[in-house]
């Protein structure tokens, strides 16, 4: 009972959260907008200039010790800011308390690892983010205004090249640097939005907001986006070139409300706020992941849709369908945004590789179920992975299904399948349902290889409910077969003479 009256108490204390916002906002939205000036029609002046600009060092990557001030050129000496040199400005979010989040210098340590001869750059517009949201989201204007004052700045003084800038903003970050972008004279080289805010910025104008005019590449992270538009912390729409939706984006593992609870229990429930962000800041710890893990590099995946990712249907990699998450991403841009795909684990480091795996059902009955409890354990040349648990949404008769399968595991190249069909445990007795497969046809996302599956003693194997696991070896044909294949596309193409008849007597 301890436990149900804490949780009425998250609960509660969200719904009241977004009740302010959402009044807030009906009660801002009545007040006219300033309209927006370009530094470059007005003269510059700097004086007005209230966010400040902390160049930070590798060896105190937490201390503000100087500040870059435009307007004057011995400040960037001072603060041993190297012109010639690649150049990361963090852009924090709403920051009520008045101070940086912990993350912010978990990040700047995880950038000077990752480039230890960048400057970086903390931008700090505190005094304006630490109000009630919608004040807070309004100075996301006046905040990106004074980042392209320092921009153009940099470039009109110090001759500053724009394509080594790179812009990292979390959450109301995010749209201070896409206000940013949209007014330098020059385009910045990057911008990363690390879950841009979604309340007053989800139906906003591309002038208000981030966008993928802003900077020559954008890329975005989406970890926060539950609920209805109106109501989701992180936007929900595509803001960037490269927009990426771990686990859906609307939910991260480790940030559930059981690990609320859990939270709760050892830390006490001063840290609600934690623990309502935590899957908005996940944005952060996957970036910070992507820059100091590079052996672990997080692949994320182009998909129509989150339901069509969850059935393993978009693990192609041809044509830049997929791409790296954060900061080693391929710069693809496109006509229209991209959303991307992956899942990711519940902690640094994050990386899960990816399976599709297919298998057709065959069997006599007409059975037609739904939410079937299935086991699968996958064994390769570098590992295993055993009884990864799976929740089939269909399981029908003389179907095929397809469905994503995830390992923290790598297991090297795939050797062996084995499944088993969980009893649903409140008919346990009822065991007669099963079905005949044949083989296993699984994709490797990460790898890309194809291989296929035949099951071990005979031509079927036999999948009954509630019984013993079944097994699959990989099938030796498979070299056999894709030769074949490659001699029958050459054919098609009539370049199959030309190659020689050796390749001919092979087939
Ligand atoms: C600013 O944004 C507008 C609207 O998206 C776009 O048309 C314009 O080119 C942008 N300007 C710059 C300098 O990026
Ligand atoms: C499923 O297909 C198999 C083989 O193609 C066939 O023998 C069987 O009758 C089919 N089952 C049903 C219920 O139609």
């Amino acid at each position: 009972s301890h436990c149900t009256m804490q949780g009425k108490a998250i609960t509660w204390l969200l719904i009241i959260g977004i009740a302010i916002i959402k009044s807030c906002e009906a009660l801002s939205n009545t007040i006219e907008a300033p309209s927006l000036t370009s530094p470059s029609d007005a003269p510059l002046d700097y004086s007005a200039i209230e966010t400040k600009f902390s160049v930070r060092s590798p060896e105190e990557p937490e201390e503000d010790l100087c500040y870059l001030v435009p307007g004057r050129p011995e400040t960037a000496s001072e603060c041993g800011f190297n012109p010639a040199r690649k150049t990361i400005a963090v852009i924090h979010g709403w920051a009520v308390a008045g101070f940086f989040d912990s993350w912010v210098y978990k990040l700047v340590a995880a950038l000077f690892e990752r480039e230890p001869n960048a400057n970086i750059i903390v931008v700090d517009w505190l005094d304006r983010a630490q109000h009630h949201y919608p004040n807070s989201a309004e100075n996301t204007r006046l905040a990106g205004q004074d980042v392209a004052k320092l921009i153009n700045w940099l470039e009109a003084e110090l001759q500053y090249d724009l394509s080594k800038l790179h812009l990292l903003g979390y959450s109301l970050g995010a749209h201070v640097a896409g206000v940013a972008g949209n007014l330098t004279n020059n385009k910045v080289n990057r911008i990363t939005g690390l879950d841009p805010a979604g309340p007053h910025f989800e139906y906003a104008n591309e002038l208000r907001r981030l966008s993928p005019d802003d900077a020559t590449f954008v890329d975005v992270l989406h970890t926060n986006t539950k609920g209805s538009p109106d109501f989701s912390i992180g936007i929900q729409r595509p803001v960037g070139h490269v927009d990426i939706y771990p686990n859906g984006g609307n939910e991260q593992p480790g940030c559930t409300f059981q690990n609320a609870m859990k939270m709760i229990a050892t830390f006490g429930i001063n840290n609600v706020d934690q623990i309502v962000k935590c899957a908005h800041e996940r944005s952060v710890h996957l970036f910070i992941d992507s820059l100091v893990n590079r052996q672990q590099q997080s692949m994320a995946y182009r998909c129509s849709s989150k339901d069509a990712f969850n059935r393993g249907l978009c693990l192609s990699c041809r044509k830049n369908r997929c791409n790296n998450l954060g900061y080693g991403v391929n710069k693809v841009r496109r006509a229209r945004s991209t959303k991307m795909y992956l899942k990711t684990g519940a902690q640094m480091p994050f990386k899960v590789f990816h399976y599709q795996v297919k298998a057709h059902f065959f069997s006599q009955k007409n059975l037609i179920l739904s939410q079937q409890p299935i086991l699968v354990s996958l064994y390769g040349t570098h590992g295993e992975k055993e009884n990864i648990p799976l929740i089939l949404p269909e399981l029908n008769t003389n179907t095929t299904v397809s469905f994503l399968l995830t390992t923290d595991v790598d297991i090297g190249e795939l050797l062996m399948v084995k499944m088993l069909w969980e009893s649903d445990s409140f008919f346990s007795y009822f065991r007669d349902n099963d079905f005949m497969i044949r083989r296993m046809r699984i994709k490797a996302g990460e790898t890309q290889a194809k291989v296929s599956f035949r099951a071990k003693d005979a031509e079927f194997a036999h999948l009954v409910q509630g019984g013993d696991a079944v097994t699959f070896l990989k099938s030796k044909e498979d070299q056999n077969s894709r030769r074949r294949e490659r001699l029958h596309r050459r054919k098609m193409h009539g370049s199959f003479f030309k190659q020689g008849q050796n390749e001919a007597a092979i087939a």
